[in-house]
């Protein structure tokens, strides 16, 4: 598979599209985009504006060599040329496998095509490809520009050459690649936020509680230990010195209490009006730009903070910038 990536085909530049050019053009990677939104040039202008705002935060001094943005009229033209193609295009499977397969049709065979999809199998992805071995998911995380996790799975076709080579790609790039070993809907990342969404979502459509209490419990508790420990190294010190196994006889009993619900309620519109409403409300008239930027200036923070501490995400910020200053030095 083709390792030295200059130039990236993007097919879909919607939220996740958007924070990968930005991401990428910060690494000295030419970008090509190709989305039919006719408002596509101002709303990936808007991301790039916030994202050169915190990524200037992140590293004072601009990349020795930005990369260039340019728009395709179509995904052919996007393809041809690039070595790597990045398709972040909505998450429908049909949509996927079509443009998977233009790509496919256009790219030269060593050129990796991954998809930025949150759980589609990526068997099913691949299956209309005439070189499905260079088929991968490359699922990552709003936003993509300052979160590091990216997961990395293969299907039934993909070639064994073609994981190894993506994820040491996303690693040039400041990236965390996580090899997700089995295919499975969901991956990993997601299945555990989709946990915690639709419990969420019953105690809101219960009335239990709003979606702004909800996301207190999380922002003033557990979301502050998760930037640095997971869940299973939480619980490790949750059982003290005797450890997990104390951990797991004490709280084992409420494994079988109704805790939790994990089928997901009905999307009624009743219960879209109320959580749509009460986002909004949680919102106070800022607007999405804006709400963007205070994410991204606590992000910037807690990353710089995890830096000094060289742990989890870090550490692939020290690797990043290790990486730039190398970049800066041959420019
Ligand atoms: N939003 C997230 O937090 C998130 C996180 C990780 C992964 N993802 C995945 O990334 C993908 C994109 O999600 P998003 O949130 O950016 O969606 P989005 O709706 O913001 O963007 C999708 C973009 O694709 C474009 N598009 C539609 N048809 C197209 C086509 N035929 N060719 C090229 N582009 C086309 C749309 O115009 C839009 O700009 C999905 O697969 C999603 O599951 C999303």
């Amino acid at each position: 598979m083709r390792r030295d990536i200059r130039r990236v085909a993007l097919l879909g530049a919607g939220v996740i599209g958007a924070g990968w050019a930005a991401r990428l053009v910060e690494s000295g990677i030419d970008v090509v985009v190709a989305d039919p939104d006719p408002e596509v040039h101002r709303k990936t202008g808007a991301v790039l504006q916030n994202a050169e705002r915190a990524l200037r935060a992140l590293f004072p001094e601009p990349p020795a060599r930005r990369g260039s943005v340019d728009y395709a009229a179509s995904v052919e033209a996007a393809v041809d040329g690039a070595d790597f193609v990045q398709e972040s295009a909505p998450e429908r499977e049909d949509l996927k496998r079509a443009l998977l397969a233009r790509a496919d049709a256009v790219a030269p065979a060593d050129v990796i095509l991954a998809t930025s999809t949150s759980g589609l199998l990526p068997s099913r992805l691949q299956a209309d490809c005439r070189h499905p071995g260079r088929v991968v998911v490359g699922h990552p995380f709003n936003p993509v520009y300052l979160l590091p996790l990216v997961e990395v799975c293969g299907g039934a076709a993909t070639a064994p050459e073609t994981v190894p080579a993506a994820s040491a790609f996303y690693a040039s790039i400041g990236m965390h690649p996580l090899h997700v070993r089995t295919e499975i809907d969901g991956f990993v990342a997601d299945r555990l936020l989709e946990a915690l969404w639709r419990e969420a979502l019953h105690l809101v459509n219960d009335g239990v509680a709003t979606t702004d209490e909800i996301d207190r419990a999380i922002c003033h508790g557990a979301g502050l230990r998760w930037a640095f420990m997971g869940t299973f190294g939480i619980y490790r010190l949750a059982g003290g010195e005797a450890g997990m196994r104390h951990f797991m006889a004490q709280f084992g009993p409420a494994l079988k209490l109704p805790w939790t619900r994990l089928e997901a309620p009905e999307l009624t519109e009743a219960l879209v009006d109320r959580v749509s409403e009460q986002a909004e409300a949680q919102a106070a008239g800022r607007s999405v730009r804006d709400m963007e930027r205070s994410r991204d200036d606590a992000l910037v923070a807690i990353l710089r903070a995890l830096e000094a501490q060289g742990i989890g995400a870090g550490a692939d910020l020290a690797r990043w910038r290790q990486g730039r200053e190398i970049m800066s030095k041959f420019d």
